[in-house]
């Protein structure tokens, strides 16, 4: 497996591809790669001939007082899992290389509908981040698929909703959510927590099973909003969020809807972790 660096090298590599007729799927993260990541890399392997994976951690995307700092950056560890997975490239640029006029000097992809509610609401400018940096990969790349995990649902709605409106064509795959043996969702952040953090944080998975029994149980939705708030709180976590949405809008579901997602997110210790159940109503 290559590692390249900058976009010439990516661009170069891509046009071979092509000229020899073959189907590129992408796969861009922001590193300290887990078993989630590497089932997005499988996913995109079943859709193409060659895999392209990015790490990138995107300073955009971070508010001011997160964690772009102390973000996990294991670039050879990183290599060597990519090198197992046979993925054909790996980008992974400076950010001079993507914002070379600095931070403040670019164009803005702001996907609007759907970034100022869930996590947006407690992480202002973080999905305009996401949509941008993923745009400029997808115009350096120039994927026919990329593959984007399920457990970041707000950000796929986000990229599924911006490569609709721009006409990008490039097919948007969506990956399960990949989970240890306790339930706790898969994420670079996971390793912020201590062992005792780690005791409590499958609890976020364990509210959010019950939540979507209790819909098919027909409780109301404000009651099991309040009920989850109140488990997550007794089991050690500070809820930010926990709602019950339309799978499309995102909106808050009504009676109508069918395909329901319950998305929540919670703090525990320096982690902010997110997950999501979703379900749908005969
Ligand atoms: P990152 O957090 O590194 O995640 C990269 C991809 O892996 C995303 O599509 C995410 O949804 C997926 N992923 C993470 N944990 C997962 C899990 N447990 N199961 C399945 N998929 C999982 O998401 C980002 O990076 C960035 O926002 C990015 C899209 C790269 C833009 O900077």
């Amino acid at each position: 497996m290559n590692t390249v660096y900058s976009i010439a090298d990516v661009r170069e590599y891509v046009r071979t591809a092509r000229a020899a007729g073959q189907r590129i799927a992408f796969v861009p993260t922001m590193g300290n790669l887990h078993k989630g990541h590497l089932t997005l890399v499988h996913k995109a392997r079943e859709h193409a001939d060659l895999v392209i994976v990015s790490i990138y951690v995107n300073p955009l995307q971070f508010g001011a007082s997160e964690d772009l700092e102390s973000y996990p950056r294991t670039l050879a560890e990183d290599q060597a899992q990519l090198k197992d997975e046979k993925v054909d490239l790996l980008f992974a640029p400076s950010s001079n290389e993507i914002y070379p006029h600095g931070m403040e000097h670019h164009t803005n992809v702001s996907v609007d509908c759907l970034s100022n509610m869930h996590c947006g609401k407690s992480r202002p400018g973080h999905f305009t981040g996401v949509a941008t940096i993923v745009c400029k990969l997808f115009n350096i790349v120039q994927p026919d698929v990329a593959v984007f995990g399920v457990k970041d649902f707000q950000q796929l709605a986000v990229i599924r909703q911006m490569v609709e409106d721009l006409y990008m064509p490039v097919e948007i795959i969506g990956a399960d959510i990949a989970r240890d043996s306790r339930g706790l969702a898969l994420s670079s952040r996971n390793g912020y927590l201590s062992d005792a953090e780690l005791d409590i944080a499958p609890s976020l998975y364990r509210v959010l099973c019950e939540a979507r029994e209790q819909i098919l149980q027909g409780v109301s939705y404000d009651l099991i909003l309040r009920d989850a708030l109140a488990k997550l709180a007794q089991a050690g976590l500070k809820p930010d969020y926990i709602d019950i949405c339309s799978q499309h809008s995102l909106q808050p579901a009504s009676a109508q809807d069918r395909e329901l997602v319950i998305l929540a997110a919670a703090h525990l210790g320096r982690a902010r972790l997110i997950d999501n159940v979703t379900l749908t109503l005969d």
